[in-house]
C-alpha cells in the first residue's frame, strides 16, 4: 500500500503554489518525496518561498517559478524551466485562481456584489484566470506530456463548481449590509467539472488521466460569525483543516488512483450531499 500511494519521483507542477492550498499541498508532495514545482504569479514571495522551502528540502527536490497562467510566453517558459531541471513533468495540479474581492470597505451607494450590480470588468478578469488560464497552461502540459506518453492532471474545483452558493452564509443577522458571492467565481469556476470530463475523454487513449478535486471552506482565521454559520450548513459541522486535503491530493497524483479519469472528487464535509 505504501508503494501504491506513493508520488516518490513523480515531477508535480502546482499553479498558485504560494497560497493557502498551494503551498499546504506541495509541502505533501515532497513530504512524499515528489519533485515539485512551486509557480506562482506572486513575484514577490517567491524568494521567501524558495528560503522557506530550501530550509527543509534539497535543492534538487524542487523549483520555485514565477508563472502567470494567463501568459502564453510564462507558461512556455515554466515548462521549460521544469523539463531543463526534472526532463518531464507527471502531474499538473491547476490550483491557481483568483477570489475577486469586490467593494470591501462597503463605501459605495450600490451593493457590488449583489447580481444586478456586478461589474463586469471583475467577470472578465476571473474568466480569463480561472478558466482560460487554466486551459492555456493545460495546453503547455499536454504538448509535453503527449511527448512523454503519460500524464495526470489535476483540476481544483470548488462547491460553488457544484451548487450554488448559500448566501446565507454571508448573513450575520446584525443589520449589516451582505456582502454576497459574486457571480465571477461561480461563472469561472462552474466549468471545472466538464473540462475535467473534456480532458479526461479526450486524452484517455494518450495515457494523460484527469479528475478533479472540489474542496470547499478552507479554514484561515475566519471571524466567529462565519464560523457559527459555516457549522450550521455544514453536515461534518465545521470548515477544512487544509491538511485534509493532502490525502486527497497524493492519491490521485498516485498510482493508487490509476483506473480514474474524469472524475470529480468532493472533499467538501458533505456541503453538496444535501
Ligand atoms: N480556500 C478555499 O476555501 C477554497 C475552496 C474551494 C476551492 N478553492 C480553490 O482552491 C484553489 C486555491 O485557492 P486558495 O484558497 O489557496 O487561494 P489563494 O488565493 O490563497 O491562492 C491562489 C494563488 O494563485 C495565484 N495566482 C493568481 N493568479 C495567478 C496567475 N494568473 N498565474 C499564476 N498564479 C496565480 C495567487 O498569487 C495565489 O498565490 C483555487 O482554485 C480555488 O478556487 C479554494
Amino acid at each position: 500500500m505504501k508503494e501504491l500511494i506513493s508520488v516518490k519521483d513523480k515531477v508535480i507542477l502546482v499553479t498558485g503554489a504560494f497560497g493557502l492550498i498551494g503551498k499546504e499541498i506541495s509541502t505533501a508532495f515532497l513530504d512524499g518525496e515528489a519533485k515539485v514545482v512551486l509557480a506562482d504569479i506572486n513575484a514577490n514571495a517567491a524568494e521567501t518561498i524558495a528560503q522557506e522551502f530550501g530550509a527543509k528540502y534539497s535543492a534538487d527536490s524542487f523549483l520555485v517559478q514565477v508563472l502567470d497562467i494567463t501568459s502564453e510566453e510564462s507558461a512556455a517558459a515554466c515548462m521549460e524551466a521544469i523539463v531543463a531541471k526534472f526532463g518531464r513533468l507527471d502531474v499538473l495540479v491547476n490550483n491557481a485562481a483568483i477570489d475577486a474581492k469586490f467593494d470591501k470597505q462597503g463605501t459605495s451607494a450600490v451593493n457590488a456584489s449583489r447580481f444586478e450590480n456586478y461589474p463586469m470588468e471583475l467577470l472578465r478578469k476571473s474568466v480569463e484566470v480561472n478558466l482560460t488560464g487554466t486551459v492555456l497552461m493545460t495546453q503547455h502540459a499536454c504538448r509535453q506530456m503527449l511527448k512523454q506518453g503519460s500524464g495526470n492532471i489535476i483540476n481544483v474545483a470548488s462547491t460553488y463548481s457544484m451548487v450554488a452558493p448559500n448566501q446565507q452564509l454571508y448573513d450575520f443577522g446584525d443589520g449589516a449590509e451582505i456582502k454576497y458571492k459574486p457571480i465571477d467565481y461561480i461563472a469561472s469556476k462552474s466549468f471545472i467539472p466538464n473540462y475535467t470530463r473534456y480532458l479526461a475523454t479526450f486524452y484517455a487513449k494518450d495515457n494523460i488521466r484527469c479528475n478533479a478535486i472540489v474542496p470547499h471552506g478552507i479554514f484561515n482565521d475566519h471571524e466567529e460569525k462565519f464560523l457559527k454559520n459555516f457549522a450550521r450548513m455544514s453536515p461534518l459541522g465545521r470548515m477544512c483543516n487544509r491538511e485534509e486535503l493532502n490525502g486527497p491530493f497524493v492519491f490521485l497524483a498516485s498510482d493508487a488512483s490509476s483506473y480514474m479519469t474524469g472524475s470529480v472528487l468532493s472533499v467538501d464535509g458533505g456541503w453538496t450531499a444535501w
